[in-house]
């Protein structure tokens, strides 16, 4: 038998170890937030659909507006790459519920993801796994300026 080809890997398989990949890239990134003020750090991992991954984490500023997301800080990287393609999304925050993207950063995560693009936002003990179609409905996007 040790001739045998390995047996085919389970169908949701490659994706776990690959959300297992995105959450240690977002927890990562979440422990080198900067958020002396809210003291909520947060870290946000994208899988862009050639495989790359890009993080960030929330950086906030003594002048409160100033201060910009995990999500934020993630595209920039991934732009800054050459990448423009979402995959797949983690947010790892803290507190027992999941912290979803903000609105703003919704509408900067729809630049570049589709409607079926999974976001993953984990917390302590909680996980929630949503659609940027559920997160966004109705959304306008680049294609309205075509
Ligand atoms: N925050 C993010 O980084 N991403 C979100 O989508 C929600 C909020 C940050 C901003 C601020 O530094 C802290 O969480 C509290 O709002």
């Amino acid at each position: 038998m040790s001739d045998a080809p390995d047996a085919p890997d389970a169908p949701d398989a490659p994706d776990a170890s690959a959300l297992e990949e995105l959450t240690a890239a977002a927890s990562a990134a979440q422990a080198k937030a900067h958020c002396p003020y809210s003291n909520y750090p947060v870290g946000a991992a994208i899988r862009t659909t050639s495989g790359e991954v890009f993080a960030g984490c929330n950086v906030e500023n003594a002048a409160y507006p100033e201060g910009t997301c995990a999500e934020a800080g993630a595209i920039a990287a991934m732009v800054l790459a050459g990448e423009r393609e979402i995959a797949e999304v983690v947010v790892v925050t803290g507190g027992t519920t999941p912290g979803t993207p903000c609105g703003g950063c919704r509408q900067r995560l729809r630049e570049f993801a589709g409607p079926d693009v999974v976001v993953t936002a984990i917390s302590e003990g909680a996980t929630l796994q949503i659609t940027m179609a559920e997160l966004l409905p109705n959304s306008f996007g680049p294609e309205f300026l075509e």
